[in-house]
């Protein structure tokens, strides 16, 4: 399965990806990287396993639509059929999401539909919950919300802060995100209604 990754950042669950790529685990090829910002490290590390990319800067278009249309047909030329959002820091509208229909997934720091939007591990330790965690999730028009594919449990401890809670939680995104494109790839997430069941694992 080919799959094409949107990133803004810094680019690690991208890594990780690349990582399961280059070690047979993804059963899928990363063909082409999309970043929205000309700085992202996330460029460095295509840059470094000759994965093809392009910038695509929303200010460089007169509106959304045109902005995302030109990603749509970037990925398109490359036959994309999956696009994972990695640390991508837009909201996508129907004019991307109906070009890829349940084939778009997204990572979020949290176990949804708690603390959806930004900074999400700065709101469960404001919050004080005890068990956060990430999600991966097909997306849909709803900010961070959709079917949920995987999640994974993460602890709060007691002397946790924004930054000690987020390389908790990051170090089990880039667990379930490969995981999460695993299963996609061969064919075994299947979308009924809102729940998603995955064929062949083991509950
Ligand atoms: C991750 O925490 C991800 O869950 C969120 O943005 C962050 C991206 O990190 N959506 P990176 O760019 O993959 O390192």
């Amino acid at each position: 399965m080919k799959v094409g990754v949107l990133v803004s950042g810094r680019g690690s669950n991208l890594q990780a990806l690349i990582d399961a790529m280059e070690q047979g685990k993804l059963g899928a090829s990363i063909v082409f990287v999309i970043s929205d910002r000309e700085d992202a490290l996330a460029i460095k590390r295509c840059e470094n396993h000759r994965i093809p990319y392009a910038v695509v800067r929303r200010k460089d278009f007169k509106d959304k639509v045109e902005f995302e249309k030109r990603m749509v047909d970037l990925l398109r030329e490359r036959d994309v059929e999956l696009v994972v959002l990695a640390g991508f820091m837009r909201v996508l509208s129907s004019v991307f999401l109906s070009a890829f229909p349940h084939k778009v997934i997204n990572i979020h720091p949290s176990l949804i539909p708690a603390f959806q939007g930004v900074r999400a591990q700065k709101q469960a330790v404001e919050y004080g919950v005890l068990i956060s965690g990430c999600s991966v999730h097909f997306v849909t028009e709803e900010l961070d919300n959709g079917p949920v594919i995987i999640q994974a449990c993460v602890p709060l401890l007691p002397h946790d802060d924004e930054e000690s809670l987020s390389q908790r939680i990051l170090s089990y995104e880039h667990r379930v995100l490969p995981q999460a494109v695993r299963w996609i790839a061969e064919g075994r997430v299947k979308l009924e209604g809102r729940r998603v069941r995955v064929e062949g694992a083991k509950y």
